[in-house]
C-alpha cells in the first residue's frame, strides 16, 4: 500500500478531542439596563449624601492644556499635526490646536522649559459658575485675550495637586475649518444598502472631531471621589473595585461623565484610577469612524511614532480605542463609538482587572497600567 494513503486510522472522528462547542462571537446593541442585569447597581446616595454645596455647573468638557519644552516644539507639532490636529494658532510662547467640531481649540501647548500637565479645561454655564470656581481655586479670573475664541478662565487644584480649568464666554467656532467626513455606506450579509457604488479613501492622520475625555491616577480614591462629585456635576457612570486579602471591597476608578438631566452626554469626560505614581493618563480625542481611525493608526506607525496600545474595544464606555505617546511622553487617545447616558443609565460597579479594560485587544500592556 502506498504509505500517502489515508487510513481509516487517520481520519477525524467525532471521538476526537474537539471542542465542537465553539460559540461563534456576536455583538448586539442593547439598552444599558439590560446590560448592566448583572452588574451592581450604584445607589446615587453613593455621591449625593456628600455636604450639599452650590455646584459648579459644567456643561462640557472643553481642551486640554499642556507645557511642553521649546526645544521639541517642532516635534510636538509634527506629531499633533499626524494625530489629526490642526494649527489654529501661534505666538512665540503657545499653540492652540484644533479639532473640526465646534470648539475652537481642543489642545493648547503653552511654550515652556519643562514639560508639564496644566488641567483638563472645563466650559461652565454662567459667569457666576465661574467666579464660583475662582473662589474653589482661590485664584483669579484672567481673560484669554490671544486665544482663538477668547473667554475667561480661571485654574484650581483638586485635593492632590492636579490642576483644574474653568472657562467661559469663549465663542464657539464660526463655521468648520474641516468639512466633516459623510458616513459610509456599509454593506452586511444581509443588508446592502451601498449597491453600484464602491469605498474610496485618502490616507492620512485621523482627523480630530472633538476632546472626549482625559483621566488621571491619583492616591486617594475617596477623597478625589467626593472633591469631584461635591463641586461638580459630574456623576459617575461605572465604578471598579479592588479588594483586599480578607475580601473587603474597596472602590480604585471612577468613569465620570457631566450631568445635563435627560439630555445625553459621552458615558466618560473624565476619570481617575489608584495607581502607584499621581500623573495624567491621558487625553483622548473623538475621531469619525473605524476606517479613519485605522488609517489614522497605520499614518502614526508608519510615521514611527510610539504605539501604546490598541485598536481594540472598550467594555466600559464601549469605545473602540487608539492610544500613543506624544514625542515628550503624554499619552493621548483616538477613539470612535463611545456609549452616551443620562441621568436614568444606572451607575454599573464590578471589580478592576485587565478584562473591565478591554472586549477585544491586543493583551493591555503594562506601559498602559502605569
Ligand atoms: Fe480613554
Amino acid at each position: 500500500m502506498d504509505d500517502q494513503t489515508p487510513t481509516s486510522s487517520t481520519q477525524i472522528s467525532p471521538s476526537d478531542n474537539v471542542n465542537h462547542n465553539v460559540i461563534p462571537n456576536s455583538g448586539r446593541t442593547v439598552p444599558a439596563p439590560i446590560a448592566m442585569k448583572d452588574v451592581e447597581h450604584v445607589p446615587s446616595t453613593r455621591w449625593s449624601s456628600f455636604p450639599s454645596i452650590p455646584k459648579i455647573k459644567i456643561s462640557k468638557i472643553s481642551h486640554m492644556r499642556y507645557r511642553h519644552p521649546s526645544s521639541g516644539i517642532k516635534e510636538l507639532i509634527t506629531f499633533l499635526l499626524d494625530f489629526g490636529m490642526e494649527v489654529v494658532k501661534q505666538t512665540d510662547s503657545a499653540i492652540w490646536f484644533g479639532g473640526y467640531g465646534i470648539d475652537q481649540y481642543v489642545y493648547y501647548a503653552e511654550i515652556g522649559e519643562e514639560k508639564a500637565f496644566l488641567g483638563g479645561t472645563w466650559e461652565v454655564e454662567s459667569w457666576e459658575d465661574l467666579e464660583r470656581a475662582s473662589k474653589l481655586g482661590n485664584s483669579e479670573i484672567i481673560e484669554l485675550k490671544d486665544a482663538p475664541g477668547g473667554g475667561h478662565i480661571t485654574t484650581a487644584h483638586d485635593p492632590e495637586g492636579f490642576p483644574i480649568n474653568f472657562i467661559y464666554g469663549a465663542a464657539p467656532r464660526p463655521q468648520p475649518t474641516k468639512q466633516p467626513a459623510e458616513a459610509l455606506q456599509v454593506n452586511d450579509e444581509f443588508s446592502k444598502p451601498r449597491k453600484g457604488a464602491f469605498q474610496r479613501f485618502q490616507p492620512g492622520p485621523a482627523a480630530v472631531h472633538k476632546l472626549g475625555h482625559f483621566g488621571l491616577t491619583i492616591h486617594d480614591f475617596e477623597l478625589q471621589f467626593r472633591w469631584y462629585t461635591t463641586h461638580f456635576n459630574l456623576v459617575p457612570s461605572d465604578i471598579l473595585y479592588g479588594q483586599d486579602e480578607n475580601g473587603k471591597q474597596f472602590d480604585v476608578a471612577a468613569f465620570l461623565h457631566v450631568d445635563r438631566g435627560k439630555a445625553y452626554v459621552d458615558h466618560h469626560s473624565f476619570f481617575f484610577s489608584v495607581a502607584a505614581s499621581q500623573h495624567v493618563h491621558h487625553s483622548s480625542y473623538e475621531v469619525h469612524d473605524y476606517d479613519s481611525q485605522n488609517m489614522g493608526h497605520y499614518w502614526l506607525k508608519q510615521k514611527g511614532y510610539k504605539p501604546v496600545w490598541g485598536l481594540g474595544r472598550h467594555r466600559l464606555g464601549s469605545q473602540i480605542f487608539d492610544y500613543w505617546w506624544d514625542p515628550n511622553g503624554f499619552m493621548v487617545e483616538h477613539y470612535i463609538d463611545g456609549d452616551l447616558v443620562n441621568e436614568d443609565t444606572p451607575t454599573g460597579r464590578q471589580p478592576a482587572g485587565d478584562e473591565s479594560l478591554a472586549v477585544w485587544s491586543e493583551p493591555v500592556p503594562a506601559t498602559f497600567l502605569d
